[in-house]
């Protein structure tokens, strides 16, 4: 969490830190601060809030001039958001400004050796422990900064990406990694550094991307210098050529970034089928799986793990994997897997799913399964990430960005993208006839037209959500392949309208849930013609029977559940497996309009953060 940007070269530092702050606010947005080197000092900045309010703070200062500079968004750990929390920190001389994303874990005690030696501190952050460890070992050699920073580095357990600035070598900045994401961006006699490359994407598209115990020293009209922080060996870094465009991540006419990625559903799932899913072929083609096929044939087990929505893909991705391939599929949240000791060895297959590929659950539940031997998968959005790299091997699903906090392309090409990978294997398994396989291709070549359809609701969508905006519950019910969307559904809801909302099986209901219902419940069903239609027909009735209000999304030419829901919402008839893609496109729009309309802040809900980098 927290974004960090960093510019040195000959335009305007300061207008180009603003702008890419604003492009990483999804990954933090309690605070914002900037420090800048005008030529004569450093000038800091920094504020509770949003990156407009540090704007509006700085717009009268005359001394936002100079062309080197950093940035901060934060999203708070240690210390409430305030603005004396807020980054840049300054040491204790004031020589150094910092910046971090990231969490220094043993800071408490480097903070009392500190304190002991006769440093002061202002704010409760772990942030401000390392700049003053810095400037501790500065002064105990006189090291320049790039071996001040390497030495403190050394000491400290946690993680971080980070960018310091020394006021007596002022045309330098200091940057390192472990376990936050870092990219240097490789302009014409100028260098940019950010969570990612969206703050630099107009002015280069060369990127550096450092791995973790890395450290770059950018230097003013000269070559940087990268160096392992614990070898200490010089390294020329691999400069990668990006693809991503400054079109994908602005919100093109749409209001908000959530709306924009929910209606991109059809071409992102066509991108993630793109050169994979070869229909005239009769054939599912990804690298990353032939290469590798040996490894999950002869798997003992798959174990999926994930956060989030990533990990209600992985569920999906359980009954679909094990209907099709018929080869036995856990789901792990990847925060529960990394620390209660699972049983995973040299014959499991780990796949791990994030969007961001840098969620520190997921990295750490990554790591825990290849030190036991198993052969790790990821699927990852963002190329490039830690994720995508720790991983033996991968798929890109190729969502492009996906910046609204509530993530909906990246579920939904995450299904795309695994089911492909479980019908590869049910191909080289036997599992499935040659006329289900091929029928099964069509069925996934289709989805993309049928998410269009399914878009058409919107209208209707808004006008349910109006019905119900101010309910302060909700359910979500659905059955096998559809109960992970009923999860999916309660949590995009949860966290961008603030309202509690629960996704249960729906035979699951009368274990409890039951009791909550009354008529002031809005019940979303999702009741489509394949899986179970009946018995959710049966479950409707009693939702009914105790006054319920009921929201069916339901197969097209729906009748049963037409005549007892008080709304349905109807989506185009597809495979069973392959119904959560359509079903799933109703909840999100529900989600997004009943935010709207409770002035909620859709793509920067309170208290998250795109990308979770800390445990
Ligand atoms: O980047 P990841 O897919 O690893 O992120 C996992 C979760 O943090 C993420 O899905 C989160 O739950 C979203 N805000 C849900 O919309």
């Amino acid at each position: 969490m927290c974004g960090i940007v960093g510019y040195i070269g000959h335009r305007d530092a300061c207008s180009i830190i603003i702008k890419g702050l604003k492009r990483l606010e999804y990954r933090g947005y309690d605070s914002a601060g900037i420090a800048l080197y005008d030529g004569k000092g450093i000038y800091v900045s920094k504020i509770k809030g949003k990156v407009n309010d540090l704007e509006e703070k700085i717009a009268s200062d005359k001394n936002t001039n100079g062309s080197i500079g950093i940035g901060h968004t934060r999203w708070a750990t240690h210390g409430v958001p305030n603005d004396i929390n807020s980054h840049p920190h300054y040491s204790n001389s004031r020589n150094l400004v910092i910046i971090h994303n990231g969490i220094i874990e043993n800071y408490a005690a480097i903070k009392q050796e500190l304190i002991n030696r006769g440093y002061t501190f202002h704010s409760d952050t772990d942030t401000e422990v390392l700049v003053n460890l810095i400037e501790d070992v500065q002064k105990s050699g006189s090291y320049m900064l790039g071996k001040a920073v390497q030495i403190a580095l050394n000491q400290v357990v946690g993680a971080y990406a980070i960018a310091v600035l020394d006021i007596k070598k002022p045309n330098e900045i200091v940057a390192a990694r472990l376990g936050s994401p870092l990219a240097v961006g490789v302009g014409k006699d100028e260098f940019f550094i950010a969570s990612d490359a969206s703050p630099f994407i107009e002015y280069t598209s060369n990127a550096i991307y450092l791995e973790d115990e890395e450290m770059a020293i950018i230097r003013q009209h000269k070559e940087p210098r990268f160096r392992k922080i614990k070898t200490d060996l010089l390294f020329t870094p691999y400069v990668q050529k990006l693809k991503l465009n400054i079109e994908e991540i602005e919100k093109r006419g749409y209001e908000h970034f959530m709306l924009k990625e929910i209606f991109e559903q059809p071409q992102a799932i066509k991108d993630t089928y793109r050169g994979r899913l070869l229909v005239h072929n009769g054939l599912v083609k990804m690298s990353g799986i032939e290469d590798n096929l040996e490894k999950f044939l002869n798997a003992q087990k798959i174990t999926i793990v994930a956060c989030g929505t990533s990990w209600h893909a992985g569920l999906v991705a359980e009954y679909i994997f094990e209907n099709l391939a018929r080869i036995p599929v856990e789901v792990e949240y990847a925060s529960e897997f990394r620390y209660r000791n699972p049983i995973v060895t040299n014959k499991d297959v780990v796949i791990a799913i994030s969007q961001s590929g840098e969620t520190a659950d997921t990295l750490a539940a990554i790591k825990l399964a290849k030190e036991n031997g198993a052969f790790v998968f990821g699927v990852c959005n963002v190329v490039g990430s830690s994720i995508s790299r720790e991983a033996h091997a991968g798929a890109y699903t190729h969502a492009g960005p996906e910046i609204g906090v509530a993530s909906t392309k990246a579920f939904t090409t995450q299904i795309s993208l695994l089911a492909m990978m479980a019908l590869r294997l049910a191909k080289a398994k036997g599992t499935l006839s040659t006329s289900d396989f091929k029928r099964s291709l069509v069925a996934l070549e289709t989805i993309p037209s049928k998410i269009e359809i399914a878009l058409k609701s919107d209208g209707l969508v808004k006008e349910i959500a109006e019905n119900y905006k101010d309910a302060t519950n909700f359910l979500y019910l659905g059955r096998g392949f559809n109960f992970p969307v009923a999860l999916e559904g309660a949590l995009k809801l949860k966290e961008i309208s603030y309202i509690h909302a629960e996704g249960y099986p729906a035979a699951e209901m009368k274990h409890g849930p039951i009791a909550l219902i009354d008529e002031n419940m809005p019940i979303v069903v999702i009741a489509t013609k394949y899986g179970h239609y009946e018995k959710i027909v049966s479950n409707v009735q009693e939702i009914k029977s105790r006054k319920g209000k009921i929201i069916g999304i339901v197969t097209e030419g729906d009748t049963q559940v037409k005549a007892l829901a008080d709304h349905v919402i109807e989506i185009p008839e597809t495979s069973e497996f392959l119904s959560p893609l359509l079903t799933t496109i109703p909840l999100q729009l529900l989600s997004y309009h009943i935010a709207v309309l409770l002035e909620k802040n859709v793509d920067q809900p309170r208290n998250l953060a795109k990308s979770v980098t800390v445990e």
